[in-house]
């Protein structure tokens, strides 16, 4: 059903990670463009220097609307806030502050993949503290997430509930499942 119904990708990789990961792609999904998802300041791993996520897109182009009518190639995270939480760069890999979790994305990183490639249902598979969610919440799509862990989960609905509780952020109402396994 879910293959049925899909018809984009978005695959977030740290810039240091092998994408090779990228042919568990099934070949009906075309390769449409990548994003780079820059960090400022970057940090360290090892030898690696951690500037940025790449996003990888696959499937159908899509509809030039208002808001999204040239697709950019690259999203730099500037400090506006992160719906209610805190704003200090800290944490690994560059990733934002978010108490509990080791290894959160940018908002205005899931916020740009979010705005130029989800038309409907928007499924996150590797939910963490949800920021995919927050950014679907804030830009009016529904949502579908998945996480194993029931803290990440918990820290997840904490910040979709922050979302909701300051309706004015968003255009239109969305909707969201966060499921533990
Ligand atoms: C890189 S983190 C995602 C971070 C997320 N984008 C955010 O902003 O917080 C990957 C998450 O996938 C979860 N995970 C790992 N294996 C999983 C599985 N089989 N099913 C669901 N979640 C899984 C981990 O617990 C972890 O929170």
């Amino acid at each position: 059903m879910l293959r049925s119904k899909t018809n984009r990708f978005v695959i977030v990789l740290g810039r240091q990670s092998d994408p090779r990961f990228l042919c568990a792609i099934p070949a009906g999904f075309p390769y449409l463009c990548s994003f780079w998802l820059r960090y400022i300041p970057p940090s360290y791993n090892g030898r690696f220097l951690l500037s940025a996520d790449i996003a990888f897109a696959f499937g159908s182009i899509p509809a030039s609307v208002e808001g999204r009518r040239v697709i950019p190639s690259e999203v730099t995270y500037v400090n506006v806030g992160d719906g209610g939480l805190r704003t200090a760069m800290q944490g690994r890999g560059g990733s934002a502050p978010i108490e509990g979790h080791p290894t959160p994305r940018r908002l205005r990183h899931m916020e740009a993949l979010v705005r130029f490639f989800s038309d409907g249902l928007i499924l996150d598979p590797f939910l963490g503290s949800g920021t995919t969610a927050v950014a679907a919440k804030k830009l009016g799509r529904h949502f579908l997430g998945f996480e194993i862990s029931p803290e990440y989960c918990k820290i997840a609905e904490e910040r979709i509930a922050l979302v909701e509780a300051q309706p004015n952020l968003f255009e239109k109402k969305a909707e969201q499942l966060v499921l533990s396994r």
